[in-house]
């Protein structure tokens, strides 16, 4: 599908999982491949739009997207990295999708040499510290732009919530209290698990509005999945007749 219909929109996405440093050759991760970041920016790229994609430890091979017109790629490995590039790239933007599995934790300490086992001995504790949030993080100073004035429609975001739970009405539950909590304008809410969600080819989506309303489910391969996720962008920007 490339009708052009997002065509003059700038949309950031992120894609991918961080990755957090413990020594030089250490990294705590998680499984994102990135397939739906990279799903969403080639289908918002063929319908028009100018997209940054912020690619985080992608598994995707992103050679075929290079020659891609109209898409950058930056590529981006820690939560710091990505938390730079989002919030360089997001004043350009008219819409941003964090697409991307974002680690809640990063190690206090970066060892500068590779932690050896024989000055660690039988256990080894790693202390833990959370990392920015960077879609409520944009969400927040969205919102301060804006204090005291009318909503504008200068940037929609969109975040993502990957979750375990697999009953639905508990996932609603648990996505409604995200997406207020975070002040994103839309959720994609998920079930991942050790065979679902990550790494496959084909997703299940609920997208649910900052109201909490359900404004549209897709199932099926992740850039059919990319697609009903980018129509909430015409909807919101479509010029008014
Ligand atoms: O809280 P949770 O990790 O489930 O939130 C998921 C959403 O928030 C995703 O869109 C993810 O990209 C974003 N996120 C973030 N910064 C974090 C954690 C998550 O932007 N530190």
């Amino acid at each position: 599908r490339s009708n052009g219909d997002l065509a003059g929109l700038r949309v950031l996405v992120t894609a991918g999982g961080t990755r957090e440093p413990l020594d030089p050759v250490r990294y705590i991760g998680n499984r994102s491949s990135g397939k739906q970041g990279v799903a969403l920016a080639t289908a918002a790229t063929e319908r028009g739009a100018t997209v940054h994609l912020i690619a985080a430890n992608v598994e995707v091979d992103l050679a075929p997207l290079l020659g891609l017109p109209r898409l950058t790629v930056t590529r981006v490995s820690s939560t710091a990295e990505l938390a730079t590039a989002v919030h360089t790239a997001v004043v350009e933007s008219d819409a941003v999708i964090m697409a991307a599995a974002v680690a809640d934790y990063r190690p206090e300490t970066v060892a500068e040499a590779k932690i050896k086992k024989d000055s660690q001995g039988d256990r080894l504790e790693l202390t833990l510290v959370k990392n920015p949030d960077i879609l409520a993080d944009i969400a927040a100073a969205r919102a301060e732009r804006h204090a005291g004035t009318e909503p504008q429609p200068d940037l929609t975001i969109i975040g993502f919530a990957a979750e375990t739970e697999t009953d639905r009405d508990r996932l609603l539950t648990l996505g409604r209290a995200k997406v207020v909590r975070k002040g994103s304008d839309y959720l994609v809410l998920n079930t991942v698990g050790w065979s679902a969600g990550f790494a496959t080819d084909v997703n299940t989506v609920i997208l649910l509005s900052n109201a909490g309303d359900i404004v549209g489910e897709a199932s099926g391969g992740k850039r059919e999945v990319a697609d009903r996720i980018l129509d909430l962008l015409r909807l919101k920007h479509a010029p008014q007749p």
